[in-house]
């Protein structure tokens, strides 16, 4: 693992500003990444592939990134749905930082950078990607996913992206068991790409 702690919640690492082109098939950007915020240097192979995947995207209305870092899976966001409104969350204050930044550098004006704290408790998206913390633990992480996974609307979709090897089958076991409608759509490279919607009770339809 990088000796770079970025699961601190704030980094006391020194800075170390690199920036990273980030090229999809649709649009490019680019951005600064830092020590003490994973990837430093690089955008992560898994946040690539969650990217570069035909994913349902709403158009319009408030979206979120759990997760941000330095803000690749928002800026992507944005881009791709200027109507919308993405909220980009982290816990670590340098990520959010450096997130901010990147929207600013690239013209984004429709991402609002914020402390998970921060957000309206009754704010709902149409729309959840993440490449989530998985090394804060198991129940750490299935807390997060209930929290906000559980604050999808109705008709929204989220996205998750997950190592093979750090347990993303039985991740896709639990968000089933816990009323998230789970199918995988890719896998490569040691990652399992995650699509999921709220599972309807034929009563609530
Ligand atoms: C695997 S990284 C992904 C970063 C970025 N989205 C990317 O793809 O490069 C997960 C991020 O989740 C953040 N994180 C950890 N615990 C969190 C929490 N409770 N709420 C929100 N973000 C958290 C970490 O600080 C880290 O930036």
């Amino acid at each position: 693992m990088s000796s770079d702690q970025y699961f601190d919640d704030d980094p006391t690492v020194p800075s170390n500003p690199l920036t990273v082109d980030v090229t999809l098939p649709d649009t490019a950007f680019t951005m600064e990444t830092d020590r003490g915020v994973f990837s430093h240097g690089h955008l992560d192979t898994a946040t690539s592939l969650l990217l570069r995947a035909e994913l349902p995207l709403a158009a319009a209305g408030t979206l979120l990134d759990l997760g941000c870092g330095a803000g690749p899976i928002a800026l992507t966001m944005a881009r791709r749905s200027p109507a919308a409104t993405v909220w980009a969350i982290d816990v670590n204050a340098r990520a959010r930082d450096l997130c901010a930044r990147n929207a600013e550098r690239n013209g984004l004006d429709n991402i609002v950078v914020a402390h998970p704290d921060e957000v309206p408790a009754d704010l709902r998206f149409a729309t959840i990607w993440s490449n989530p913390p998985i090394r804060v633990g198991k129940q750490a992480l299935h807390d997060l996913l209930l929290t906000w996974l559980g604050r999808l609307s109705p008709d929204g979709h989220g996205a998750l992206v997950v190592q093979k090897h750090l347990g993303a089958d039985s991740l896709q076991r639990w968000l089933i068991d816990h009323g998230f409608a789970t199918e995988r759509v890719a896998s490569k490279s040691g990652f399992r790409l995650f699509t999921l919607t709220l599972q309807h009770h034929e009563d609530q339809r």
